[in-house]
């Protein structure tokens, strides 16, 4: 699985830190205004977005799996001012309330996880109604996922098991939780190689506004009726 380094040395490398910016801008877009909004954060990792929701006036609960991915999480927290709290849970069994979220973020964690389906079950329970959870999730049609299937296929466990979605996988996925979909945006459309990254990275509006095919996140937001 991936650790707190592999995120680290991601961020710190070009092509990461560039793809990492585009994909949260995806995800803050799609979250709308979130001052005062109630954000849980389900496969928090080292707690990217939930401090970032934190820093746009949310309290934001982060929940992993992993106790190394919230230790960093919690050392990144203590260096900014953040509003929110961790814990360790599974996706599958959340241990909150019905209806005690304005906003549920799920960010490359379905792909890990054996039955999806459920967790989004899990994750519409907790929302109240008129609430969004908002998903990013890998793309199955893409460079990206070509280089990953091949790692897997080489050995690498947490490729040789991810899941990787179709536009359409996603969104029946989000119907058949009860949650209406309003919208659906792919971004990452480069491929995993920094120096085309740079140079293709201008088009990302243009690719996004064309569909989703080529994508290597993808992104749906729903609603809880
Ligand atoms: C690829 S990381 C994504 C982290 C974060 N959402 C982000 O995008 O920066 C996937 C995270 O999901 C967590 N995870 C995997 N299965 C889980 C489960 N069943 N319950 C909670 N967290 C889980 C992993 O520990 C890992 O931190």
């Amino acid at each position: 699985m991936i650790g707190p380094a592999d995120y680290s040395r991601w961020r710190s490398a070009r092509l990461g830190s560039l793809t990492e910016s585009i994909e949260e801008r995806t995800i803050l877009g799609l979250c709308g205004s979130l001052s005062g909004r109630r954000v849980l954060d389900i496969g928090c990792g080292d707690g990217t977005y939930a401090l970032r929701v934190s820093q746009e006036g949310a309290f934001a609960v982060g929940i992993d799996i992993s106790r190394s991915m919230l230790r960093a999480a919690r050392t990144r927290a203590a260096a900014q001012p953040s509003h929110g709290r961790w814990c360790q849970a599974s996706i599958a069994a959340l241990p909150f309330a019905a209806n005690s979220f304005d906003v549920v973020l799920a960010v490359t964690v379905l792909c890990f996880h054996r039955d999806p389906d459920s967790a989004i079950r899990e994750a519409a329970r907790v929302l109240r109604p008129g609430g969004s959870p908002v998903i990013g999730e890998l793309g199955k049609y893409s460079s990206w996922s070509v280089s990953r299937r091949v790692r897997g296929w080489l050995g690498s466990r947490t490729w040789r098991s991810a899941r990787f979605w179709s536009m359409r996988g996603l969104q029946r996925a989000t119907e058949s939780a009860g949650l209406l979909v309003d919208g659906t945006q792919g971004c990452v459309y480069y491929p995993p190689v920094a120096f085309l990254a740079e140079i293709l990275r201008p088009f990302e509006p243009v690719l996004s506004r064309l569909g989703q095919l080529g994508a290597a996140f993808l992104t749906v937001k729903a609603r809880k009726p």
